[in-house]
């Protein structure tokens, strides 16, 4: 087994080469570890899971099983850039499984923000758990556990999602490969496995996902809502050269209409609120200057483009007094 801690003279992992070396190491490694067994995944698309699953193909190929599971809340786009990456391009063993039924049922009419969280994350282990158990002769679970999540807990700041709360009779030896390192080394090493760039260094994204971005209870409507501004935000910042530059950057709907115009006619709709923060660890966080004319294009293409939305409002509240989400 490679070390279980991070050295302390460890060398921050900052070009292609210490990368790749770390790679080759972490391969060889892992292909001991876990020999001609087979190796569970929950690859949600996030860095960390992502350069998990691309480490894995690389060091056990088929051995290793993936399982994406859609919970209705995740960003336009991502579930198929999941299923084209790791399925199409890596051929990897990927089950895919669109949830979004499942979820959005259980949290019909669900107001309260950590009720949602809870509803979210128990469902979440519970589809990953009945995909497991439909699966044969699995003796790991990988995880994109991260060296700053094991000092965190260790801290006793945040628990450690160690098994992902998987019921106890899922008793699989752990396989973290990334766990001694950094988030900027991950995203390196990331891009030396040849995943996209929009993959290894996109933004933070919460496990509720838009769940936390539809504040109270979801409806279908206002999600779809979410999505979409949430897409054209992502891409004006994009094509505005902001991507990777701002820390984070979402949209909210909130379960409140007001009174428009659309095409000559009264229209009663939704707001969209634009939220876009810098901070190097989400403790504290500060408001993105926004050029106004890339604020008014958003302004343009959401109201015209996203169903039920006839105003865009931006959040200029640090952290403190808001958080980064609302919700
Ligand atoms: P807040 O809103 O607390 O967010 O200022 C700080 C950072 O944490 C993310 N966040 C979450 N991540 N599950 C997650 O995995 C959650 O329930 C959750 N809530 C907030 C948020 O997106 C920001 O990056």
């Amino acid at each position: 087994m490679i070390n279980d801690r991070r050295p302390d003279d460890m060398v921050r992992i900052t070009n292609a080469e210490l990368a790749d070396a770390f790679i080759e190491e972490q391969v060889a490694a892992m292909k001991e570890q876990i020999g001609d067994k087979k190796v569970l995944l929950a690859l949600s698309g996030g860095v960390d899971s992502s350069v998990v699953a691309a480490l894995l193909i690389k060091a056990i190929g088929q051995q290793l099983v993936c399982v994406h599971v859609n919970h209705g809340l995740l960003r336009k786009g991502e579930p198929e850039q999941v299923i084209e990456v790791f399925k199409n391009q890596m051929k990897a063993n990927l089950v895919y499984v669109d949830a979004t039924d499942r979820f959005l049922d259980k949290l019909a009419g669900v107001t309260d923000p950590e009720t949602k969280r809870k509803i979210i994350g128990g469902e979440f282990i519970e589809v990953f758990a009945e995909e497991a158990r439909k699966l044969d002769g699995i003796e790991f679970l990988a995880q994109g556990t991260i060296w700053p999540d094991i000092l965190e807990s260790e801290n006793g700041i945040k628990a450690h999602h160690n098994a992902g709360g998987l019921p106890e009779d899922m008793d699989f030896e752990l396989v973290e490969p990334v766990k001694i390192l950094f988030k900027d080394e991950i995203r390196i090493v990331g891009e030396r496995l040849g995943l996209p760039a929009n993959m290894v260094y996109r933004q933070p994204f919460p496990g509720p996902g838009l769940g936390v971005r539809c504040p109270g209870a979801i409806t279908r409507d206002r999600l779809e809502a979410v999505r979409e501004s949430d897409a054209i935000l992502r891409e004006e910042f994009a094509a505005a050269g902001l991507e990777g530059k701002v820390w984070q950057y979402f949209t909210v709907v909130p379960d409140f209409k007001s009174t428009g115009i659309k095409d000559g006619n009264r229209a009663f709709e939704w707001c969209v609120i634009i939220r876009a923060v810098n901070t190097t660890d989400a403790m504290t966080a500060e408001v993105e200057d926004i050029p106004f004319d890339l604020m008014k294009k958003l302004v343009s293409r959401i109201t015209s483009e996203v169903k039920g939305v006839n105003r865009v409002l931006y959040d200029f509240t640090p952290k403190p007094t808001g958080t980064i989400e609302m919700e």
